[in-house]
């Protein structure tokens, strides 16, 4: 058996883990990172609008965008990691336009800006609508330089641990079907969110919650899980993201009158409130009847065809596409959809979780820096600040220890489990059914509104589905690139996930961000400014804890845009 040994292993190459990566490298690590797919199709491929960051020498100040980012979190965010993205947004731009990106200019050819929900300013940096590939490219430039070990198109089944550390993961070579064991004196979690727990998603079929199915799996915290945010403007039908920037360059939300209804709920921002608000507003138009077909309106129409074509090309190609509609002489139909997970593996401002030698950054953890409520662009800069930030200690963390023993025969568990898939032919269910039936329930229950009912009824749809995902079968037994078996891994880590999601959403006993209750519609700071932690136990629920929110200069104040 091949042995397969780093200081450092990175779970997923998407921005937070190629930042994670590259900080590793340049600390002096051995550093290896592992993807089910190639890096630059990671879902941040995906990512539209743009970066953060207030930059002093654009008279732009840290700390109003950090209290804008607590205001927007609706104040669950930890003050204290906000401060600390904030304060290093700027520098992580400016390195990154160094790496190689071509961020959009202004007329005087500075970096140029435009202007995202819930900010006083315009301080997000962009490249047309395809900024996240953007970052993508140049980072991959950056960290191949290096040369490293990528296992590439590999899928982590299990995180091995021993002596109550983690030191390393088990894998399966989708090439091959076959299972290796990689050991690694850090392992970073960096597989992005939970889209694909809800049906529709603006995230690829590809995010499917690895990470926080694997730290759930061995007994990691999982934080805040209930704050899923719905994008206000994702295409009716397929639900792919049409950007925010899109209302960032000043495109209009229209209902079936024509009128720009976000005067009625957001006076000031209007179609640039934080998501949230933008949200529920859009659906409350759809349902007292001035929606169209489950839709509203983002009509472009008067940003002008040149504009479109240039800083919105990619969208305009989208709606073309998959709606028919040119932008540029035509409303488009869009609606609420899921599209970010707030919560995730519980972890501190360097990306360090509950169990020695585990690591988590970007979507797929919670440092806690968006609270309630993610501001748009805020995403891409979370990745590159705090994946940098883990990359550095992992490797800092990686010299201080000897790698733990671990016998090759570890492998065996998984290839147990490949076994019993196997075995269980003869039943006709198949990941997609079950799958499909998650993602129905969790857009049904736990979505935009939400109620004690509606929750417990997706709960309890979720638990049958875990029920039958016992008896799940892979008919195809096939070694080469078995995509069947892959799909019931993935499922795996959906289930238990939107257990949490279901489970903490159920345990938040009011209104905050993007958690918005209609039986309990108000915010509760007395008793409910307080983070919520799911621990598998090995008991058959998970546990509920709570932590407090750290508050360093912004009480919490009525929140209206
Ligand atoms: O709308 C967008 O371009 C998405 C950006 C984000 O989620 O940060």
């Amino acid at each position: 058996m091949a042995v397969y040994q780093h200081d450092v292993l990175v779970v997923g190459a998407g921005l937070a883990g190629m930042r994670a990566t590259l900080a590793a490298q340049e600390a002096g690590a051995d550093v290896a990172m592992i993807t089910k797919v190639h890096p630059v199709r990671s879902h941040s491929n995906a990512a539209q609008g743009g970066i953060n960051a207030a930059l002093e020498s654009r008279g732009d100040n840290w700390d109003d965008h950090a209290y804008n980012t607590v205001k927007g979190s609706d104040y669950l965010g930890d003050q204290d990691a906000i401060e600390i993205m904030c304060q290093e947004a700027g520098p992580a731009v400016v390195e990154l336009e160094h790496m190689g990106v071509v961020f959009n200019r202004d007329e005087n050819g500075r970096l140029g800006t435009r202007h995202f929900g819930g900010q006083e300013v315009a301080r997000t940096f962009f490249v047309a609508d395809i900024t996240g590939q953007a970052l993508l490219h140049a980072l991959y430039e950056q960290i191949m330089k290096y040369n490293p070990r990528v296992y590439e198109e590999w899928f982590v089944t299990s995180l091995v641990i021993e002596d109550g550390k983690c030191c390393g993961v088990v894998a399966l070579e989708l090439m091959t079907g076959q299972i290796h064991l990689i050991k690694a004196k850090a392992v970073i979690l960096a597989t992005g969110g939970t889209g694909r727990c809800f049906e529709p998603s603006t995230n690829g079929l590809v995010v499917t919650a690895d990470g926080q199915g694997l730290a759930y799996q061995v007994g990691v915290p999982l934080m805040d899980m209930e704050m899923v945010q719905y994008h206000p403007t994702t295409l009716k039908g397929n639900g792919v993201l049409m950007t925010e920037g899109a209302r960032g360059e000043g495109g209009y939300l229209l209902n079936s009158e024509g009128e720009r209804f976000m005067k009625t709920y957001a006076p000031n921002m209007m179609e640039l409130a934080s998501r949230d608000v933008v949200s529920r507003s859009e659906q409350t138009e759809i349902n007292e009847g001035r929606g169209i077909d489950g839709c509203v309106l983002l009509d472009l129409r008067h940003l002008g065809r040149e504009l479109i074509e240039t800083k919105l090309a990619y969208i305009n190609e989208v709606a073309m596409d998959f709606a028919n509609v040119n932008l540029a002489e035509e409303p488009c139909p869009i609606r609420p959809g899921n599209h970010y997970e707030m919560g995730g593996i519980k972890t501190d401002v360097h990306g360090v979780t509950s169990m020695p030698g585990l690591y988590a950054a970007g979507e797929c953890a919670n440092v806690s820096v968006h609270g309630g409520n993610r501001l748009g662009a805020n995403s891409l800069l979370d990745t590159v600040v705090f994946g940098k930030r883990a990359g550095i200690h992992a490797a800092d963390y990686s010299r201080q220890i000897e790698q733990i023993n671990v016998p090759d025969s570890i492998v065996s568990l998984d290839e147990g489990r490949i076994k019993s898939f196997f075995d269980k032919k003869d039943n006709t269910d198949t990941p997609a059914t079950i799958r499909l039936a998650m993602g129905q329930a969790m857009n049904e229950g736990v979505a935009v509104f939400r109620d004690e009912a509606g929750m417990q009824a997706a709960y309890k749809t979720i638990l049958e589905l875990k029920d039958r995902y016992k008896r799940l079968g892979v008919h195809d037994s096939g070694k080469i690139f078995n995509t069947n078996l892959l799909f019931a891994f993935e499922l795996g880590f959906m289930l238990d996930t939107a257990e949490t999601i279901c489970v903490s959403a159920l345990a938040r006993k009011e209104s905050r961000g993007a958690h918005y209750r209609t039986d309990m519609p108000d915010r509760d700071d007395e008793n409910w400014m307080k983070h919520i932690l799911v621990q598998n136990t090995g008991e058959d629920l998970p546990t509920v804890d709570f932590s407090p929110v750290t508050v360093t200069r912004w009480e919490p104040q009525i929140r209206s845009y």
